[in-house]
């Protein structure tokens, strides 16, 4: 009761934070913990007909979830990155892509301040190993929630389309990749897991996206 409680009370929350920020707010589910997907962007309302950047409306989350599917690091992580969620900067190639949702656990319950280290090619399959283009970590807020702006990034030999990360709770780090669905190039990709594919929407602009990331913190 008492999470319920919290939650119901930080989704208000969000809600009016959204307001202020002129984005689209929306109606938060009756239930904290879905039972079902929910569906990240809604048609904007009258009043927000210009908003078209993705709220998240609710946790996608069923208790007791599933832990994301740990997957390989690849060749291509640098360390330090730059603490940044927003990836996507003038002159990168790709479709624009907004990804948004949350760190929860097995229970379904958010966690504020998880470390979530994004890293990824461009739209044109290329890494930036001299730099730091396309690579950035951010913290989910008291919510549990993160925002990531980026691009879709494109095929490279042997890989299909997939988003690197990492994710830190309670000092332990998960690693794995995100994929994205309707890619004919899945299925003949050894690492590629169904488990880790993105909900997309690519009739906004940018393309939204919305994953949770479910981690066994017990
Ligand atoms: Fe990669």
């Amino acid at each position: 009761m008492m999470f319920r409680m919290r939650l119901a009370a930080a989704t208000v929350l969000a809600v009016l934070i959204a307001g202020c920020a002129g984005t689209t707010a929306v109606t938060p589910s009756a239930s904290p913990v879905a039972t079902s997907t929910v569906t990240a962007t809604t048609a904007p309302t009258a009043s927000s007909a210009t908003a078209t950047q993705a709220t998240t409306a609710a946790i996608s989350c069923t208790a007791p979830a599933q832990p994301l599917v740990e997957l390989t690091e690849g060749p291509y992580y640098k360390a330090n990155p730059p603490q940044n969620a927003t990836l996507r900067t003038a002159g990168v190639a790709g479709t624009p892509l907004t990804l948004t949702g949350y760190v929860v656990s097995t229970s379904c319950q958010p966690i504020a301040g998880a470390k979530l280290d994004f890293w990824q090619a461009d739209g044109n399959g290329n890494y930036d190993n001299s730099g730091y283009t396309l690579r950035g970590w951010q913290l989910t807020d008291a919510n549990g929630a993160y925002r990531l702006e980026t691009v879709i990034p494109g095929l490279y030999p042997g890989r299909t389309e997939h988003i690197h990360f990492k994710v830190t709770v309670n000092g332990k780090t998960y690693t794995s990749q995100l994929f994205f669905p309707g890619v004919s190039q899945n299925e003949g990709d050894s690492i590629y897991s169904s488990r880790m594919l993105v909900t997309l929407n690519t009739s906004t602009s940018p393309v939204t996206g919305t994953f949770t990331f479910v981690v066994n913190t017990a």
